[in-house]
């Protein structure tokens, strides 16, 4: 098991500069899958070496396919065909990764072969029953722990069946599985989906070759794939990953004196709401150059620090900035006001219950925070700012870290995390980055 990482953070400095994010996590884990089944080499650039992708890296080559690290960033997969993958010789180990669980997961669900899958204490207590019970119609069998827990034994199906699915759950992470296992099916693969979660795999799966389209309506969209297409290698380019983007701009936004710029961030519809939510709440944010990278609309972003107001944020926004709840928990601890995040139970099955970690950590600092099953309220300081001077548990979660340093940055006195070790999951380099912006911390025992 890794060794603790404790960090205290100092408040005071203001940050300033230009923050070099990492590649975009979603992408990057559809970038290899998709790369092992098209045929021919695809070469990415800017991938996320987070060990959630560095899991599915390795995921990949122990399905058969090649993947070799060129340089920081650039990797080469040849890989095996759709349908192509041989059958592993280990367990596949997907480490804290939910995406990368369940997006390999469907990818195999129509192959003929056996695969057993694991990752750490995190995701073998994150649920797998919402991509079992699609996948189950395509033919394949699961037998996993009781509850459909990881660790879990997949027998894809030999004689797949398409399937036409109605998500119950806005996930982007169980539409893609579905879409993913239909490659390897015969006829059309269909997905309603009510709320537009992120569209990466479409996006991606078309620039591949295969024949998907999405009709758009009542403010959903029926997703209809050809099974079977014969996918081409390419070149992909992964931008900068908003969700990433989103602590160095959101500690700009709440550290007098600090204006910081994040260049070539994804700015996809499907993954913005905090910005949008932003806008509201009075930040001055600033969006220029908007161009498209690799299939995906992206921008050069910079932050302002700006006094801000409590909003109501609705619960069909929850889809567009679904992992941005913590980081907008903190803060709305600065603003003026209450800030009410409504539609947003899906955040108690993510890397651990974040409603309940953030709701615990900014009550520890001082602030007042109200949660229900579904909803979360953060009654905010305004410019007085939060108080600090209290250790807030991670929980191992990676975005929970990077929350409480965040609001560190801000706070009156100095606030400690626990363990900062998960922060490699999705943003290695997360608290030099920031102190290359000014922050100032101290490791446990210097
Ligand atoms: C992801 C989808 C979301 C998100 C996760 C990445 C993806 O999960 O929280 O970090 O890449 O598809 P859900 O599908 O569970 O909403």
């Amino acid at each position: 098991m890794e060794q603790q990482r404790p960090l205290t953070v100092r408040p005071g400095n203001a940050l300033k500069g230009v923050a070099k994010v990492p590649g975009d996590k979603s992408i990057s884990h559809r970038a290899i899958i998709l790369g092992a089944m098209s045929v021919g080499e695809t070469r990415i650039s800017g991938l996320l070496e987070g060990d959630d992708v560095l899991a599915t890296a390795r995921a990949a080559e122990l399905f058969g396919a090649e993947v070799n690290r060129i340089a920081g960033g650039e990797w080469s997969i040849h890989g095996l065909g759709t349908g192509g993958f041989f059958e592993p010789l280990d367990v596949i180990d997907c480490g804290n990764s939910g995406t990368g669980a369940r997006l390999l997961i469907g990818t195999i669900s129509t192959m003929n072969l056996a695969a057993t899958f694991t990752g750490d204490h995190s995701l073998r207590s994150r649920p797998m029953r919402r991509i079992v019970e699609p996948l189950a119609r395509f033919g394949a069998q699961f037998h996993g722990r009781s509850g459909n827990y990881l660790p879990m034994t997949i027998r894809g199906a030999s004689e797949p069946v398409p399937v036409r699915y109605d998500l119950p759950v806005a996930s982007a992470q169980v539409k893609s599985a579905v879409l993913l296992a239909g490659l390897n099916a015969p006829g059309q693969t269909i997905v309603l989906e009510r709320w537009p979660t992120r569209d990466h795999t479409e996006r991606m799966l078309e620039s591949f070759g295969a024949s998907i389209k999405a009709d758009r309506r009542n403010g959903g969209s029926e997703i209809i794939l050809d099974g079977y297409p014969e996918l081409t290698a390419q070149a992909i380019t992964v931008p900068r990953d908003p969700s990433s983007a989103a602590f160095p701009l959101a500690a700009a936004l709440i550290t007098p004196g600090s204006e910081v710029r994040v260049n070539g961030v994804g700015v996809n519809p499907t993954r913005i709401g905090l910005f949008d939510t932003l806008r509201e709440m009075g930040a001055d944010l600033e969006f220029v150059n908007s161009r498209i990278v690799g299939g995906e609309p992206v921008a050069d972003i910079t932050a302002r620090h700006s006094g801000l107001s409590g909003v109501e944020v609705p619960p069909e926004r929850a889809v567009t900035m679904i992992d941005e709840y913590p980081i907008l928990s903190v803060l709305a601890a600065f603003a003026e006001g209450k800030t009410l995040m409504r539609g947003i139970k899906e955040l108690r099955v993510k890397e651990t219950d974040r409603i309940d970690a953030m709701a615990k950590g900014l009550r520890s600092c001082g602030a007042e925070v109200e949660e229900q099953a579904d909803q979360m309220a953060v009654h905010g300081q305004g410019p007085e700012g939060v108080i600090g001077g209290a250790t807030c548990e991670s929980k191992m979660d990676h975005r929970i870290a990077m929350s409480f340093i965040c609001l560190g940055l801000a706070a009156r006195s100095p606030v400690s995390v626990d363990d900062t070790s998960s922060i490699s999951t999705s943003f290695p380099g997360f608290s030099e980055l920031m102190a290359g912006l000014g922050a100032e911390f101290q490791q446990c025992g210097s």
